[in-house]
């Protein structure tokens, strides 16, 4: 009986997991480029350089909208992460434009006060409500998760999509979320002809949909880089998506290197329970 219920489900949960592939998207289907980032695959690992880099488009571009409440400011000084020196970080919590309330004080009422090490890095808004008036209606989310949320759409027949996933899995692929958000950041193109695009929105190739209320928020030139990276919006975009990819998954540089260090243990202790069975079962005939 139990089991009759387990095959039931399984069935139905895969023809349910096929069939709502492709469903999602209106509009031409479009293939998301996989880009070779330094963290790709099974054993890459973040740019330090890149990440601060990153830092910096967020902090000079995105933030005017974009809030990354999950990332604090000690964060930033952290191993694994753009390492920026805890001083450095400290100023730039003092001098982030919005501020932290706090509180209450001793007659009872809130107060603002500027950022810590121990503070999240705040948005420009208070609540959803006010990035919403004041972004026409539409919400910037808190981009501290968004390369984890995002992940890239595959518009194969749905009998093929088993395989693509084993190659996934074979080959290490988990950043669906970075080549999208490097899609999308790079995707802003003239509409076609014969689409229509709604007041205060904007086309881009790569969103669901191809209409966004955000317009493109980079272009060439826009930042000024200190290691000398050609200032492009190619480069801007990668080194964004890079450090959102470590906001999200900031262990990801130790949890990739463990992974290694545990198979090379499971690997000789292995080689040696084959070598201590060999041993003790010598003399017995079999
Ligand atoms: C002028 C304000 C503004 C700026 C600057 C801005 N965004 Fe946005 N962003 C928005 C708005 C508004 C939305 C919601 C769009 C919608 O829902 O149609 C959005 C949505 C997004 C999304 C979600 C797209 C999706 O798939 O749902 C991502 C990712 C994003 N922004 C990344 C960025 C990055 C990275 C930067 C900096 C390079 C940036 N944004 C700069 C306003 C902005």
């Amino acid at each position: 009986m139990t089991r009759h219920f387990l095959k039931a489900s399984v069935l139905s949960a895969c023809v349910l997991a096929c069939t709502s592939v492709g469903t999602f998207a209106a509009g031409p289907a479009v293939e998301i480029e996989k880009v070779q980032w330094p963290f790709s695959g099974i054993r890459g690992q973040f740019d330090k350089a890149q990440l601060q880099r990153g830092f910096q488009v967020y902090k000079e571009v995105c933030a005017a909208c974009h809030g990354l409440n999950r990332v604090y400011f000690r964060n930033l000084t952290q191993p694994g992460g753009p390492e920026f020196p805890e001083e450095a970080v400290k100023t730039l919590a003092a001098e982030w434009p919005n501020q932290i309330t706090d509180g209450p004080n001793d007659e009872g009422a809130m107060f603002e006060r500027p950022a810590r090490l121990t503070d999240p890095i705040r948005g420009p808004y208070k609540n959803e409500k006010e990035a919403r008036s004041v972004q026409n209606g539409a919400y910037p989310p808190d981009l501290s998760l968004i390369t984890k949320a995002r992940s890239v759409e595959r518009h194969a027949h749905w009998t093929v999509h088993p395989f693509l996933m084993l190659g996934d899995i074979a080959k290490g692929y988990q950043e669906g979320g970075a080549d999208y958000m490097h899609a999308l950041l790079t995707g802003y193109v003239d509409a076609p002809a014969d689409v229509t695009v709604g007041e205060g929105m904007y086309y881009n190739k790569a969103f669901p949909g191809h209409q966004l209320a955000m317009p493109s928020p980079l272009a060439d030139g826009a930042v000024t880089y200190q290691d000398g990276t050609p200032e492009t919006v190619e480069n801007y975009s990668r080194d964004v998506t890079a450090f959102l990819s470590w906001a999200a998954d900031p262990a990801h540089d130790q949890r990739k290197r463990i992974g290694w260090q545990v198979l090379l243990y499971l690997l000789v202790t292995t080689v040696l329970l084959y070598l201590g069975k060999k041993r003790i079962w010598a003399n017995v005939k079999h």
